[in-house]
């Protein structure tokens, strides 16, 4: 849980619960280096309204882990953030610790996982790499897009117990289970953070995105549990980055 605590600290210090999606429309990759330099601005402008940068496959794949990526986390250490990977871990026990070691050597201080892979030869690997480098695991619970229903939100029998239930309280259970460091429900569906947030309550904070641009709502999601919001084009794609941050985080603030 070395991650759930320095989470806590930095949004404590930094006042905000902002959680910045670092993602960028598609850009030829010749043009990488200007799509690096646009990275570095949005960091530079917005890093004193947020607490931590989640990084994805938009910068990962232009700009390459050790490279790009690896200057863009230091940098947001520098600022006093924190840096998550949302790579999804969904693979094999051994792929998927080579990609926990990948990502941490990078600097990361946490990845997203998926919990469909249980626990051995799965999300086991992921989690022991990560306590032996004192790093973070959150699980995701329930996303944020329409087709979501489809898996997360199907009824499943549990295999440990036998009963009925919804596949995200499953996935609730588990978080709190392996002690992850967060749980992701997306904005979009405020009554299913009620409902997770009830399972885990204070012990696995929920990481909440799709405000903004996917419909998701800042009071709805927080009034329901949320602990911090990721947001990325709203505020990347904004004309201006840092004032939008700027409302966002003191709406979050209210709301709280
Ligand atoms: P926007 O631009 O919609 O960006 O504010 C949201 C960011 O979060 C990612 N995303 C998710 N990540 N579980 C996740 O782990 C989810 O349910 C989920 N929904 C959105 C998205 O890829 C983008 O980086």
């Amino acid at each position: 849980m070395f991650f759930f605590t320095k989470m806590e600290k930095t949004a404590s210090e930094k006042e905000s619960n902002i959680v910045l999606a670092l993602d960028f429309p598609y850009e030829k990759p010749e043009n990488r280096n200007a799509l690096f330099a646009k990275a570095e601005r949005v960091l530079e402008d917005v890093h004193p309204y947020i607490c931590a940068v989640k990084f994805n496959h938009h910068l990962v794949l232009p700009l390459g882990t050790f490279d790009g990526v690896q200057k863009l986390v230091t940098k947001a250490h520098d600022k006093g953030l924190m840096t998550i990977m949302d790579c999804k871990v969904n693979d094999i026990g051994a792929t998927n610790q080579a990609i926990a070691e990948y990502y941490y050597a990078a600097g990361f201080d946490a990845l997203i996982a998926n919990p469909f892979i249980g626990w051995e030869e799965g999300l086991r690997p992921i989690f022991e790499v990560a306590h032996k480098q004192q790093r973070g695991v959150i699980l995701l619970v329930y996303m944020s897009h329409r087709g979501a229903t489809e898996g997360y939100g199907q009824t499943v029998i549990d295999a440990e117990t036998g009963s009925k239930m919804p596949q995200y309280v499953s996935f609730a259970k588990k978080a709190l289970k392996y002690s992850a460091d967060g749980a992701v429900v997306g904005a979009t569906y405020p009554e299913k953070i009620a409902e997770v947030h009830e399972i885990l309550r204070e012990k696995v904070p929920i990481f909440s995105p799709g405000i903004g641009a996917q419909g998701g709502e800042i009071a709805a999601a927080l009034g329901a549990g949320a602990r911090y919001l990721i947001v990325g084009r709203s505020i990347v794609q904004a004309e201006n980055p840092a004032k939008s941050a700027e409302e966002i985080r003191s709406l979050a603030k209210i709301r709280k």
